[in-house]
């Protein structure tokens, strides 16, 4: 027997039909927003992910040689593939470009629930635009994508990576000692961040405060201590006006700012943002994103972009979480010949049916009526329609109905009308 490579899955029919469910209700509330959706390669050149974030990236992805000797890589994200594709094709088109995406994406990551190393993104791009307005609007997509779907429990968390940058600069923090920092601030283990500051050479009362910013979420507060970081405070007031915004226009009040929000990725600059799924436990994020620069890097004429991806698998762990009933597709009619005799005209009748857009199967295995009835009551079809000869001589058949068990003569050119 073979086994499953570690870190995938496979879905079963009731997974799919939630899959589907979620994939349809995400494309619908990206449409409403006015974004188009986009389809990129599930491998680029290796290259494309290393420009960026450098060489270290590759003990993480899925790569390999093709038999021209070329480096390629599985993408483990869709951002820097959509922006290859934008230098390359997209830059005429008129902005802002408002682009959406579902795709797999492989990560070389420790298997555990919520973390696969295949797993599906919903995700999208906005190129062009940097105005306050966008980044609200953006932010209320990603939590209406979420609450639309039917989540109940999501919180939505927003920081600024200047501001941290920022700090970093007035502390005189280097890069490399920032490289040691920032994974710290991500898993809030913020008791290391205050010893390590000091064996950086940082005051105790200046790395007290330095933490409270990260901790804070009163952006008053976080405007006092910050009083003096001019460009700090230009960004704290651009954050101000997107909160504005996604209270009073989108209507959104329950989110927590965060500066201690760093995000993973290598290419985001300013507004960051995540959405979590408390009730998940350890794999909570359900999405992340915000805004980054890779245009320039890839060779395009610089522009404003800010995107966010959602994790597709987590959404459908956090529904099942909250008990989500998913809508099923199911078998409405359920055809039965009789005997052998009826079996072309049962063909026909479930034919005209599924044209008519009525979901039909029918018995192929010649059962008998009593295991075909048992059949499609184990399908849950609404309607069971037994084609018996005698009855067809007449040009009629028996619909029963499965729930009530009530059986009616129909003549052939009433079915549809009765199965509705
Ligand atoms: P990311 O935070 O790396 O961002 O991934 C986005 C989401 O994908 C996560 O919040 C999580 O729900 C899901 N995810 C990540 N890794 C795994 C995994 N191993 N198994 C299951 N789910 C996972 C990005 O990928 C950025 N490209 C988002 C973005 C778009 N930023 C700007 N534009």
């Amino acid at each position: 027997m073979y086994q499953i490579p570690r870190g995938t899955r496979d879905f079963t029919t009731e997974e799919m039909q939630k899959r589907r469910y979620l994939e349809d209700s995400l494309r619908t509330t990206f449409q409403t927003f006015g974004y188009k959706e986009i389809q990129t390669p599930m491998f680029e050149t290796l290259e494309l992910f290393t420009a960026k974030s450098g060489e270290g990236i590759i003990e993480e992805i899925y790569s390999f040689k093709d038999k021209g000797g070329r480096d390629l890589a599985l993408r483990p994200e869709l951002t820097a593939p959509v922006i290859r594709f934008y230098v390359d094709k997209l830059q005429m088109e008129a902005k802002p470009l408002k682009l959406f995406y579902f795709g797999n994406c492989f990560r070389y990551d420790r298997p555990q629930k919520g973390r696969y190393r295949e797993f599906m993104q919903a995700g999208c791009e906005i190129i062009g635009a940097d105005t306050p307005e966008a980044y609200a609007e953006l932010i209320a997509m990603a939590y209406y994508l979420l609450k639309n779907v039917g989540l109940k429990d999501v919180k939505l968390n927003i920081g600024n990576l200047n501001i941290l940058s920022s700090l970093f600069e007035t502390l005189k923090i280097s890069k490399d000692k920032q490289k040691q920092l920032i994974p710290l601030i991500d898993k809030s283990q913020f008791d290391e961040v205050l010893t390590l500051l000091q064996v950086f050479g940082v005051g105790k009362k200046v790395a007290n405060e330095f933490l409270e910013i990260l901790q804070l979420s009163d952006i008053k507060k976080i405007t006092k201590i910050i009083e003096k970081d001019e460009s700090a405070k230009k960004e704290l007031a651009y954050l101000e006006k997107i909160l504005n915004l996604l209270e009073k226009s989108f209507n959104i009040k329950n989110y927590q700012i965060k500066m201690s929000i760093v995000r993973g990725l290598d290419y985001y600059k300013g507004i960051v943002f995540e959405i979590d799924a408390p009730l998940l436990g350890a794999e909570k994020q359900l999405c992340g994103g915000g805004a980054y620069e890779l245009v320039s890097l890839f060779g395009g004429k610089e522009t404003p972009t800010a995107g966010f991806a959602i994790g597709f698998d987590r959404t459908i762990l956090a529904l099942e979480t909250e008990k989500y009933p998913f809508p099923s597709t199911k078998i409405k009619v359920y055809v039965i010949p009789v005997n052998e005799e009826t079996i072309d005209k049962s063909l026909e009748i479930a034919q005209n049916l599924r044209e008519q857009g009525i979901s039909t199967d029918i018995d192929l295995l010649r059962r008998g009526i009593g295991k075909s009835l048992k059949y499609a009551s184990s399908i849950n079809a609404e309607k069971a329609i037994l084609v018996g000869p005698r009855e067809l001589e007449q040009g009629s058949v028996t619909i029963r109905d499965m729930k009530t068990g009530e059986q009616e003569t129909v003549k052939l050119n009433d079915i549809q009308n009765r199965v509705n």
